[in-house]
């Protein structure tokens, strides 16, 4: 597929999608969400993804929020229904994206950014990363979920502190906090994101699938996640990988998935 403000290459089962716009220091305009919704589609259906990596182009950031140029004269009807596609374009599909997605923190990673990080399943930030929701230094809040997911990830406490004071915070404190996973020197980022990803294309991608929904479940008001999760641990019973991966335990091998 032919992008103009991203990139996507396919090796070994990983897919590495790259944000492009460096000169804006990779901010997210309506064209990106576009663009990386069809891509994260085609990449759904593709069986040869089993993981997935995001992260920006440059050495500076990762992205540095949704494109304030583009909005800076929005109406209150623009500004819901920007947060509304956004929302549902991009952060929500990335949350609930079957594979495991991995957020590649390489610089920047503030307000929009951030909140693209947080979406992700995981996060690994390379040690000059900074990450923050500086909205409110804007006269705006975060609208793409960051006022839910850092909540989740680091505690209401935490949370408002972040948002309120529309501080950047390190790498450093960002692990402290549960915010990223990982913290690696910039030159290791990659690999790194690369070798977790290798780690998951050993097990099963369905009941990998199966494993984020339950989680995701539980953060969700309409759902049960207990019921959620004995309704998958049973499909898991009916699939090839189950009995793949219960026939090699028994055989003392290597599962295939
Ligand atoms: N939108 C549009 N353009 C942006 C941008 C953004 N979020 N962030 C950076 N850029 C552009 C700058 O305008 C600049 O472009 P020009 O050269 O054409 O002027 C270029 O990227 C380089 O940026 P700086 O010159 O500012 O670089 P710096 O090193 O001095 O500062 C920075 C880096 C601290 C990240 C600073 O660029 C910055 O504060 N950016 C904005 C961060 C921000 O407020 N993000 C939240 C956006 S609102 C949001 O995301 C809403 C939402 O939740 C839906």
């Amino acid at each position: 597929m032919n992008h103009s403000t991203i990139t996507s290459t396919l090796e070994d089962q990983i897919a590495l999608l790259t944000i492009n716009r460096p000169k804006q220091l990779n901010a997210l305009n309506r064209a990106t969400i576009q663009e990386l919704h069809d891509e994260l589609h085609a990449l759904n259906t593709n069986p040869e993804v089993r993981v997935v990596l995001i992260t920006g182009s440059g050495e500076k950031a990762f992205v540095a929020g949704a494109d304030i140029k583009e909005f800076a004269d929005y109406s209150v009807n623009e500004g819901s229904e920007l947060a509304q596609e956004g929302q549902q374009k991009l952060f929500d599909y990335v949350e609930h994206f079957s594979k495991p997605m991995i957020a590649a923190v390489n610089g920047f990673a503030l307000g929009g950014g951030l909140e693209l990080a947080m979406a992700c399943h995981i996060r690994v930030a390379s040690t000059n990363a900074k990450m923050g929701l500086p909205e409110v230094s804007l006269g705006v809040i975060p609208g793409y979920g960051g006022t839910q997911r850092l909540a989740q990830l680091i505690g209401k406490g935490r949370a408002l502190e972040m948002i309120t004071t529309a501080e950047m915070t390190s790498a450093a404190r960002a692990y402290e906090m549960g915010l990223v996973n990982h913290v690696v020197e910039p030159n290791e980022l990659l690999d790194f994101c690369k070798t977790l990803a290798r780690k998951m294309i050993k097990n099963s991608p369905n009941a990998i699938n199966s494993a984020i929904k339950c989680v995701n479940a539980g953060f969700s008001q309409d759902k049960d996640g207990y019921r959620v999760e004995i309704e998958e641990f049973g499909k898991c019973f009916g699939t090839e990988e189950f009995n793949e991966g219960t026939s090699a335990f028994l055989e003392k091998r290597k599962p295939q998935f």
